[in-house]
C-alpha cells in the first residue's frame, strides 16, 4: 500500500483566503496549495486592500476587513475561473472599482453566468472588449447599495453561487438560490462556521439556499484552518494507481459529499474504496481515501451526478479507454467551458492514442480495451488534461506524452514526481 497526501484543495483555499479577508480579526490558514490559482486570488486580495501574509510553507496569516480600496491596475486573475467569477461578486458587492482580466484561456470563459444575476441585482459591470468574456470593469462606487435576488440559474454553478453569496454579505443584501442540482457547497459551510446565517433547502434534485444578510447584524469570525487535500488532484493519483494495478491510500483529503461523485463512480465499478473521517476544517469533513485496485466495469454518468464529480470527468474518461466495454458520460456540456474544451481535448486526445471514442454535444462515449495506448497528446494549456493524460501513460504497456506538463501547476506542482511514486513506489522529491 502507498501513502500519500496530495495539496491543499483548490476551491477550499480560493474561499477561505476571501472569507478570512472579510472576517472581524485576525485568521491563520495552514495547508495552503501553491497552485498558480489560488496565488492569483491572493495577488487580486492584496491589489484591493486586503492584509495576506504568507509565511511559507503554506502558512497564511489574514487580517480582516482591513479597509477596501479600489485597485490602481487591472485585477489579474490569470488561468482561474474560480478567483474571476469570486471576485466579480466581492468587488460588487464591496462597492470599489476595478477591472478583472485573465489570461488567454481564462479569457474565452463565459462571464455572463455571474454578471447577469449581479447586474440584476444593480451592479454596473460592463465588458471591456467582448460580451461574456474578461477583461470586464466593475463600477462598485456608482452602483450604489445592491438589491435582494432570488435566481434560478441556467446550469448549477458552486462559483455563480459564491459570487451571489459574496455580494450579498459585502452589501448586507438578502439573495435567494435555487439550484436544479447542488453544486459543491464549500462557500455555504466555511460562511456557516463563521457564524454566518445561511439557510438550504432540497428541492427535487437541487436545493434552494437562502441568505438573510440584510437582517442580519453580525460579522464573520476568524478562521484557524487546515486546507483539506484536494480530491480533485486525489482523483489523477487513484486513477494512476488503478491502472498499474497499486493500492494507494491519501492521507488528510475533503471528503465533502458534494464532491464525492468521483469515489461513488468508483465503488460502482467495483472497486473497494474506504474513507475514514478524520476531522472537521471550517466546516468541511477532512479524512483517508482508501483504493484497493479491482477488476473494473465500464461507468455511466448522467447530469443529475455531474456536479458532484465535474473537475473528475478527466480522469474517469481516461480510466475507461482501459476498461473493456462501453463508459458514457451525459449532461456534461459544461465541460466545454473550463480551461479547455475538456469534451474535444479528451475525445481527440483518445483517439490520437488508438482509443475509440465519440465526442457527444454534453458527454463522451468511451470503449475502453487492454490495449496498449502510445502517443503525443495535447494539452491546450489545461492542467486537467495534462493530470489525466499522465496518469495513463504511467500504465503498464502504455507510452504517452504530453505535449505540455508544466501546466500542471495551476492546480498540482509536484504532480509529476507524486505520480512516479504512486506509480513505481519510489520517492523522487
Ligand atoms: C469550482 C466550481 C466548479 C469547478 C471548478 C471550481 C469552484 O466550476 O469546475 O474547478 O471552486 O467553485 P462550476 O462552478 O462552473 O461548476
Amino acid at each position: 500500500m502507498i501513502e500519500i497526501c496530495v495539496p491543499g484543495d483548490k476551491s477550499i483555499a480560493h474561499r477561505f483566503l476571501i472569507l478570512a479577508a472579510l472576517a472581524e480579526g485576525d485568521s491563520v490558514l495552514t495547508g495552503m496549495p501553491a497552485s498558480l490559482d489560488v496565488r492569483s486570488t491572493t495577488a487580486c486580495l492584496r491589489a484591493l486592500g486586503g492584509a495576506v501574509e504568507d509565511g511559507g510553507a503554506g502558512r497564511m496569516a489574514i487580517k480582516g476587513s482591513t479597509g477596501w480600496r479600489s485597485p490602481t491596475s487591472g485585477l489579474d486573475c490569470g488561468n482561474s475561473g474560480t478567483t474571476a467569477r469570486l471576485l466579480t461578486g466581492l468587488v460588487a458587492g464591496l462597492g470599489v472599482d476595478a477591472e478583472l482580466r485573465g489570461d488567454e484561456s481564462l479569457s474565452r470563459r463565459p462571464m455572463d453566468r455571474v454578471v447577469y444575476p449581479l447586474q440584476a441585482m444593480g451592479a454596473q459591470i460592463r465588458y471591456t472588449d467582448r460580451r461574456d468574456h474578461l477583461p470586464l470593469r466593475i463600477e462598485g462606487r456608482a452602483s450604489g447599495g445592491l438589491r435582494a435576488l432570488r435566481y434560478r440559474p441556467r446550469i448549477s454553478s458552486a462559483q455563480v453561487r459564491a459570487a451571489l453569496l459574496l455580494a450579498g454579505l459585502t452589501s448586507r443584501t438578502d439573495v435567494e438560490i435555487l439550484d436544479r442540482f447542488r453544486p459543491r457547497d464549500h462557500t455555504e459551510r466555511i460562511l456557516r462556521s463563521q457564524g454566518a446565517p445561511i439557510i438550504s433547502e432540497p428541492e427535487g434534485a437541487g436545493e434552494r439556499i437562502r441568505f438573510p444578510a440584510s437582517s442580519w447584524s453580525g460579522g464573520l469570525k476568524p478562521l484557524a484552518a487546515a486546507v483539506p487535500g484536494d480530491v480533485s488532484s486525489a482523483a489523477f493519483l487513484i486513477v494512476a494507481a488503478l491502472l498499474s494495478g497499486t493500492d494507494l491510500t491519501l492521507r488528510g483529503v475533503g471528503l465533502n459529499p458534494t464532491r464525492g461523485g468521483f469515489l461513488h463512480v468508483l465503488s460502482e465499478m467495483g472497486v473497494e474504496v474506504r474513507t475514514v473521517l478524520t476531522g472537521v476544517q471550517a466546516g468541511e469533513p477532512v479524512g483517508d481515501i482508501s483504493v484497493i485496485a479491482s477488476t473494473m466495469h465500464p461507468f455511466s454518468i448522467e447530469e443529475a451526478l455531474v456536479p458532484r464529480l465535474v473537475d473528475e470527468i478527466p480522469a474517469l474518461a481516461v480510466l475507461a479507454s482501459r476498461i473493456p466495454g462501453v463508459s458514457v458520460v451525459r449532461g456534461a456540456g459544461d465541460l466545454r467551458m473550463k480551461e479547455s474544451d475538456r469534451l474535444a481535448f479528451l475525445a481527440s486526445n483518445l483517439r490520437t492514442l488508438g482509443v475509440r471514442c465519440e465526442e457527444l454535444t454534453d458527454g463522451l462515449r468511451v470503449h475502453g480495451a487492454h490495449a496498449p495506448v502510445t502517443g503525443v497528446v495535447r494539452t491546450g494549456g489545461d492542467h486537467r488534461i495534462a493530470m489525466a493524460f499522465g496518469a495513463l501513460g504511467a500504465a503498464p504497456g502504455c507510452q504517452v506524452t504530453v505535449d505540455d506538463p508544466q501546466c500542471a501547476d495551476v492546480s498540482f506542482p509536484g504532480y509529476w514526481e507524486a505520480l512516479k511514486q504512486v506509480t513505481t513506489g519510489e520517492d523522487s522529491r
